[in-house]
């Protein structure tokens, strides 16, 4: 790592983008990416999501950024030198084959024509796609796409990848060929930012997520930290609810079918789990499993972009003030 690095891989301060004046896509933004971490940044359609790594890109012009990425500000051309990036929803060339579509776009970016075969070669290997890459691109398939994509967003040796939906359109096995190679940067000391709406395969690989709900960062944190309050044991036994749960702080029950009982220790204390087994076992109850379990990220995604005054998921777009004014604008 040199010293121009920075602190942080990415460092944002106060984001902000109007687009056209109207829709507020993005607002008071502020977000910290570790060195050599994946970080995920998660969020409903419409949220911003793209918005800001575009703004980092420098494809679109924020209406508001400060902050540094790799140490130099937001939106320093030349350090896109040293960035990897997979726009969404990209289009290759479709007379190129996948090689090609690496070389040209090595070529770009300055890497030298001996570089470009090599890197080529062992990026299609990398992605799972060697076989295809002297096909055309006409020819593959959404995953096939993806899969080029993210060999591409790597053709220069990046410090910090960024990928806009990178399991977009991609099978369940092409997800786990992508988050095989997410983990092969990251052990190559890189830096992955990432964007999705899907979670669970994100929750897999992220050292740390944000929410991202109607422009706003509703959470930010490791998956550990975020869903530390809801971390319990769950112990399983037969029959209804015993008396004494009330004896132990911290204890609930709740009935599961099949007369089974489900006790909700709150935290995931080994140590406070024992004397409940003990008194389980005095009484001959059935012990079916014991189990410390946590919110998913899923869930954490659901409570951040639940709406607490409506209990329904907030509605794709940007904030709904800008919406209901253009509307009102609309009709009069
Ligand atoms: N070029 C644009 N002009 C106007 N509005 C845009 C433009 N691009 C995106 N938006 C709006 O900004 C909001 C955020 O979009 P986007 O960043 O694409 O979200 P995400 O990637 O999370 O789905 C949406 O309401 C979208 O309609
Ligand atoms: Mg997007």
């Amino acid at each position: 790592m040199t010293s121009d690095n920075g602190k942080y891989a990415i460092d944002l301060h106060e984001v902000d983008k109007v687009y056209k004046g109207k829709v507020h896509a993005l607002c008071s933004i502020e977000m910290k990416v570790h060195h050599g971490e994946i970080f995920g940044l998660l969020g409903p359609n419409g949220a911003g999501k793209s918005t800001l790594v575009k703004i980092m890109m420098t494809v679109v012009r924020p209406t508001k950024a400060k902050g540094t990425m790799l140490g130099q500000p937001i939106g320093h051309k030349p350090t896109l030198a040293r960035v990897g990036y997979l726009p969404e929803h990209h289009r290759f060339p479709n007379y190129l084959t996948g090689r090609q579509t690496l070389e040209f776009f090595a070529a770009l970016a300055k890497v030298d024509r001996p570089t470009r075969k090599k890197r080529a070669a062992s990026l299609l290997e990398l992605v799972g796609m060697s076989e295809w890459g002297n096909k055309k691109i006409s020819s593959y398939s959404k995953g096939m796409m993806q899969r080029v994509g993210i060999a591409q967003a790597l053709m220069n040796d990046p410090d910090l990848i960024v990928l806009d939906e990178p399991t977009d359109g991609v099978d369940p096995v092409g997800r786990r060929d992508i988050r095989d190679v997410l983990i092969k940067m990251k052990d190559q000391g890189k830096t992955v930012f990432l964007n999705s709406h899907l979670l669970s395969e994100l929750e897999m690989v992220c050292d740390r997520v944000a929410i991202l709900v109607q422009g706003k960062v509703a959470t930010q944190g490791t998956i550990d930290d975020l869903t530390a309050d809801s971390q319990r044991y769950e112990i399983v036994i037969d029959g209804q609810e015993p008396s004494w749960v009330n004896e132990f702080g911290d204890l609930r029950a709740e009935s599961r079918a099949n007369h089974q009982t489900v006790l909700i220790l709150g935290s995931t204390d080994a140590g406070k789990v024992q004397p409940i087994i003990d008194r389980l076992r005095s009484t001959q109850t059935t012990i079916h499993s014991i189990k410390p379990v946590r919110e998913s990220l899923e869930d954490l995604f659901m409570r951040a972009v639940t709406d607490p005054a409506t209990g329904k998921a907030y509605q794709p777009g940007a904030a709904s003030t800008k919406r209901k004014k253009k509307r009102a604008g609309e009709g009069s």
